[in-house]
């Protein structure tokens, strides 16, 4: 089987820092750039060097840097242009000069104003003057899949006689869908006489949605290098995404034969959080390849399928870009298999008819929660192993509070075996309330020692403990523990758990025919 390595040349710190709101200064640039090299990048794109001092600075930085991947800057038509990107590329140890001139007809009328063989000409001094400074140099018809086809063959047939290396077919404004961007390919393949003296690259902008479909396209058409940026970042809707392109080429080698890329593929998460966190832009969790959900499962079906074998439901081996493994989430969906695994995970080892108890308070918490966190399971276990009878169930809660001259008032249902009962009290406040109507449906007079509220886990829907202590009739103390995302109806909780151990208590103590003194 014949091998074909595809180029990768990331433009993260050129088109990618054009995304709106990122910007990078020299330092962060030549760490994304020393991390893109570790990565295995074949060209790194550094900026811009006419555009500001700055971006000059950077790509001197960068070009001194870094010494297993080309550095290129990218140079309007424009001697100065050239001159500055030649300038800022000295210390490079592989330099590159990356040419552009808009070719579509919108442009030539509006933008440049020139007419087609204005154009050319423009395209072939600029590639003659850059080749006496540089032997790698690349030309980029800007707009590319927007310009005619013959005239497009015949400005990428006279700029490789100028002595471009490679040539880059941009689809500028995200235009082109899969099948006619790689049409232009093959056109270009089969109408350029001179084009196996160059490497035909892509660069695809993202306004539809297709900038890695369209570069994949091109390059079953017969590229040989696709611009991308890490994270998809770039221009308006951003370029094509380095880690789709790779893994869409790694993971569909029955489609690409043959084809791969120098990339090390375990780099990749590493990288885009980098780039994400000195460009300021987020991943979306459902990115694919990089996003936090993107080898995450809640699906109670899909994490079972997951736990007999992976490939069920994930075509990718998460370690292969860099997660340490699949993440089951615990939430609505999931099910009892992905519950019992993640228990045991934390270190909890329950007997059946405790798992399925705590799998069952774990539900309820799910409806209620959006995440439900390790802390939560936690909980829920801890209250499963230190499980006292139920003699008192909670079923029902409402209180009504509020500033003077509002009387807080409580309304409760507590269900003691088969029955249901139902009262309602006032109170000091709406937990004294609560505990006055549990007091007059019980028939139990305790007193509160002590009382404490804690969040037990994150975020606003937080999971509330509260922890208490009464002194039972006999004088004996007793505590409760009640856990919730509303701190009322964990106060409840925890009065009725408390509630609970005296009565069974006391219930153990006739058993044995003593007489405790509760
Ligand atoms: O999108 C584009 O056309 C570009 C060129 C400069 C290659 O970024
Ligand atoms: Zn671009």
């Amino acid at each position: 089987m014949k091998k074909r390595i595809i180029k990768i040349f990331d433009t993260t710190l050129r088109d990618g820092e054009q995304s709106p709101g990122a910007s990078l200064d020299a330092e962060e640039k030549v760490e994304i750039a020393v991390q893109l090299e570790k990565m295995k990048v074949d060209v790194i794109e550094a900026g811009f060097s006419i555009s500001s001092p700055g971006d000059f600075h950077s790509v001197e930085l960068v070009a001194k840097n870094v010494k297993n991947s080309a550095v290129a800057a990218l140079a309007r038509s424009i001697q100065k242009d050239i001159d500055a990107a030649y300038e800022s590329l000295k210390k490079a140890v592989s330099p590159r000069i990356h040419v552009f001139l808009a070719t579509s007809k919108i442009h030539r009328e509006y933008k440049l104003k020139k007419a087609q063989e204005e154009i050319l000409k423009l395209a072939v001094d600029a590639v003659r003057y850059a080749k006496k400074k540089v032997p790698d140099v690349q030309f980029s018809p800007e707009d590319a899949s927007r310009t005619e086809l013959v005239f497009l063959a015949r400005v990428v047939e006279a700029v490789i006689d100028a002595g471009a290396t490679t040539v880059n077919i941009p689809d500028t404004v995200g235009y082109s869908i899969p099948e006619e961007f790689g049409g232009i390919i093959r056109y270009l393949m089969e109408n350029v006489s001179n084009i196996d003296k160059a490497v035909i690259a892509v660069h695809c902008h993202n306004d539809l949605g297709l900038a890695v479909a369209n570069s994949l396209a091109a390059i079953r058409a017969g590229a040989g290098q696709v611009e991308c940026t890490v994270n998809g970042i770039g221009e308006r809707a951003g370029n094509a995404s380095l880690e789709e392109i790779v893994m869409g080429i790694k993971t569909r080698k029955d489609f690409f034969e043959g084809v791969m890329t120098n990339i090390d593929s375990t780099m990749i998460l590493k990288t885009s959080k980098l780039v994400s966190r000195l460009t300021n832009i987020f991943v979306q969790p459902n990115k694919a390849i990089v996003g936090s959900n993107a080898f995450a499962h809640e699906s109670g079906i899909h994490q079972d399928g997951i736990l007999k074998k992976r490939e069920t439901y994930e075509i990718i081996d998460p370690r292969e870009v860099g997660f340490s493994e699949s993440k089951l989430v615990l939430g609505k969906h999931s099910g009892r298999h992905a519950f019992r695994e993640h228990v045991e995970k934390l270190g909890f080892r329950l007997p059946e008819e405790k798992i399925e108890k705590a799998f069952e308070g774990f539900k309820s918490l799910a409806d209620k929660k959006k995440t439900v966190y390790d802390e939560d399971i936690i909980a829920i276990v801890e209250d499963e192993i230190g499980n006292v009878p139920e003699i008192f169930h909670l079923e029902y809660l409402s209180v009504t509070s509020g500033s003077r001259p509002n009387i807080p008032t409580a309304t409760v249902k507590v269900r003691k075996d088969k029955d249901v009962y139902q009262d309602a009290a006032c109170g000091d406040g709406p937990v004294d309330a609560t505990y006055k109507a549990i007091e007059r449906i019980s028939g139990i007079q305790v007193e509160l020692v002590d009382y404490s509220i804690k969040s037990v886990t994150r975020g606003k829907d937080a999971l509330g403990e509260v922890s208490l202590k009464v002194r039972s009739p006999r004088g004996s103390i007793f505590t409760g523990r009640g856990t919730s995302t509303d701190i009322i109806e964990a106060s409840a909780q925890a009065f009725i758990n408390a509630l609970n151990k005296i009565v069974s208590y006391e219930k153990e103590k006739t058993k044995r025919k003593t007489s405790p003194k509760l």
